[in-house]
């Protein structure tokens, strides 16, 4: 076996930084961008659950993942919930496509229907239940990938109390969306001082975090979108913290193309996951084009030019899932700017 010397392979872990850009760059560009939907209805007759964009099946996003899924009539998502279901600390959203049913996140009953879209906050319990005489189908989009990254991926699960980390702690660990409880500190021992204030600071931050996850935005009825014209076109704001949702890393957005017409050009450094809700249309992404309809997924590479098209006769109503939000607060943001939107 070849030993190696401590400066070569220092050297090689230096030089493995310094490639990793260009790298990933090749990565993007092998990225898988389209998947359609009969190959996905395919695989749900079979398993009802099916991973669609995520890095474990081959997807080069990093930070999030899809998947679609049926709740057969009359009963519930995971059949052997009971009480609290499970909660994770990923951030997720559930858009409905068809079918009637609620959701109990954190004791508190949403009633939603198709269209209606939840934004799960994150470590809150929650179940779905289908009301209907009819199958729900739903995607739903997580941050699990980038929680998996960072370590910080709890998934506790009524059904496997076995893998549990925190709720086990007691009654209040399951009602505390903070795992073990909050911090607590007597600051009044100490004399006072800008440090121990900022130490204080630091201790509370987990508490004030809960209070306004608490008082974040749940759910989106579809009545209540506000489609706006931009650069890119028509959109409308689903989730994002400028409206009244705790958000940190999950985005969502909606925009409408009216037939023959063509959305903005855009390139930017956070993750896409796009579905189509309605429509049909075409997409270029860089050097390369697809077609799409209804219920198709696009998964759009980080920092690739990509334009929608409109090339059906129905409105094209694309539902734009990002990780802007984490990218942000990793002081990772750019957005440019190409061609505007040929309609207003
Ligand atoms: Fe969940
Ligand atoms: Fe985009």
């Amino acid at each position: 076996m070849e030993v190696k010397s401590i400066k070569e392979r220092h050297t090689e872990l230096t030089m493995h930084s310094v490639k990793f850009a260009k790298d990933e760059q090749g990565r993007r560009k092998g990225q898988e961008i389209l998947f359609k939907w009969p190959d996905i209805e395919k695989q749900l007759g079979e398993h009802k659950h099916i991973y669609v964009v995520d890095a474990r099946l081959g997807s080069n996003n990093h930070t999030h993942r899809l998947w679609y899924d049926v709740i057969p009539p009359h009963t519930e998502e995971g059949q052997e919930w009971r009480t609290l279901g499970h909660r994770h600390t990923v951030e997720a959203i559930i858009y409905f496509l068809k079918g009637h049913g609620h959701s109990i996140i954190d004791g508190e009953r949403y009633d939603w229907g198709p269209g209606d879209l939840l934004s799960v906050p994150m470590f809150s319990w929650h179940r779905h239940i289908n009301d209907g005489d009819e199958p729900v189908l739903r995607i739903a989009s997580t941050t699990g990938p980038l929680s998996l990254a960072l370590g910080q991926a709890v998934y506790e699960d009524e059904r496997y109390p076995e893998f549990w980390i925190y709720a086990q702690e007691g009654e209040d660990a399951r009602k505390t969306l903070i795992p073990g409880g909050g911090g607590k500190l007597d600051n009044g021992k100490i004399p006072g001082n800008r440090t121990a204030e900022l130490y204080a600071e630091q201790v509370a931050f987990a508490m004030h975090e809960e209070q306004l996850r608490r008082k974040s935005k749940v759910l989106v009825k579809q009545k209540d979108l506000v489609f706006e014209p931009t650069a890119m076109g028509k959109l409308a704001y689903v989730v994002d913290p400028r409206i009244g949702f705790h958000s940190k890393a999950l985005g969502v957005v909606m925009a409408e193309i009216p037939p023959g017409k063509r959305s903005g050009a855009h390139r930017h450094l956070y993750d896409e996951i796009n579905l189509i809700v309605g429509g049909k249309g075409k997409v270029i992404v860089e050097d390369k084009e697809f077609n799409f309809d209804t219920l198709d997924v696009l998964s759009i590479p980080v920092f690739q030019w990509h334009q929608y098209f409109n090339t059906g006769s129905e409105p094209l109503r694309i539902l734009g899932i990002n990780t802007r939000l984490a990218m942000d607060n990793l002081g990772l943001s750019l957005t440019h700017q190409g061609e505007h939107a040929d309609y207003v």
